[in-house]
């Protein structure tokens, strides 16, 4: 049997009338990253609070490593770590400085403190920048020094709650490559976000929930098997082919292909059973397909499910609707 890092059963919170997590089970296998998917308002913050042990659960039960979050808080706290939604560092010290306090909050010793920060600024492309108040980083950069100063003592745990929300897509990369850093050095991660991909990216299974409540739970594959492959989008360089090249591509795949608003754009929709190769498959098949028409092709993007269409096949509404939560 796998050692569990969380386990929760029936875990409940509610803030007036809402019932911002509304009987949650998870079992997160330690090891790996833990991926909790959902929407504005969804719960996810909140649940990761209780499971941190910095709200108290108003229903259920959750343990981490065994240890129950309320009977046991002190323990749990020293094991977790929790890199929050909005960040924790003081915006008028440097880098250098954060990390060095916290080091010494943490009870290290002041060389072991600087040689440590030293370590994690370099490991986080954060060197140059060292010396530099907080309030002068940029987006990445702050998500960056966030992170680094929630692993200054290495958690058996850590919590991310949605490290990559806002960043531009070279900061994301940068920040899962921070991530796959901090599972392979042993620590487990439950990793909260808005995007599929980023759950697909970097976690090992799934929950994705909704109202407080988790809808489906499983491996990225699965997940996105319910949903279908996704999208092939094509926009052609003279909308007088487009009637031709939507011929070719729905006798090429078989799917719905559908004219945009846009007269040289058109999308088929992709239900294969899995898997990225078979939509990439799919993909080649009708390009090569369009070249032999004829049909001059100014663009060609192969698009994975968005949240959106997840919801959309599981709850029948968007992810969106319920945004002004
Ligand atoms: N302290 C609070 N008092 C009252 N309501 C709260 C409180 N914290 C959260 N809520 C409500 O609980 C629900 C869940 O909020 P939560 O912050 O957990 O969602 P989330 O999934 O983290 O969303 P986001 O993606 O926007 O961060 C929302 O309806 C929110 O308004
Ligand atoms: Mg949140």
């Amino acid at each position: 049997m796998t050692e569990l890092a969380i386990e929760t059963s029936g875990l409940v919170k509610i803030f007036g009338k809402t019932r911002a997590v509304d009987g949650v089970d998870l079992a997160v296998p330690a090891g790996s990253v833990y991926g909790v998917l959902g929407p504005n308002g969804a719960g996810k913050t909140t649940a990761v609070k209780m499971l941190a042990t910095l709200l108290r659960p108003d229903g259920g039960q959750a343990t981490v490593f065994g240890h129950d979050v309320v009977r046991e808080a002190d323990t749990v706290r020293s094991l977790v770590s929790l890199t929050g939604q909005y960040a924790s560092v003081d915006e008028d010290l440097s880098g250098t400085e954060n990390l060095v306090l916290i080091a010494r909050l943490l009870g290290h010793r002041k060389p072991a403190a600087r040689d440590r920060s030293a370590a994690l600024l370099e490991a986080f492309g954060l060197t140059d920048a060292a010396d530099r108040q907080v309030k002068n980083y940029s987006g990445g950069m702050r998500r960056r020094i966030d992170i680094a100063a929630s692993i200054l003592r290495t958690p058996e745990l850590l919590f991310l709650d949605e490290p990559t929300t806002g960043l531009d897509p070279r900061s994301r990369n940068q920040v899962w490559d921070i991530v796959r850093i901090i599972v392979a050095q042993g620590t487990t991660v439950m990793l909260t976000t808005q995007y599929l991909d980023e759950a697909d990216h970097l976690a090992s299974r799934i929950a994705v929930i909704d109202h407080g409540r988790v809808i489906a739970e499983g491996t990225p594959g699965e997940l996105k098997a319910s949903v279908g492959a996704g999208s092939i989008q094509v926009r052609l360089r003279d909308a007088a082919q487009r009637e031709e090249a939507l011929r070719v591509l729905s006798s090429v795949l078989g799917e719905a292909v559908r004219p945009e608003a846009d007269p040289v754009a058109l999308t088929a929709q992709l239900s294969g059973e899995d898997s990225d190769r078979e939509a990439a498959e799919q993909a080649s098949r009708a390009l090569a397909a369009l070249a032999a028409a004829g049909v001059v092709v100014d663009n060609f993007a192969l698009g994975q499910p968005t949240l959106d269409e997840v919801f959309l096949a599981l709850t029948d509404h968007p992810a969106t609707e319920e945004a002004a939560a």
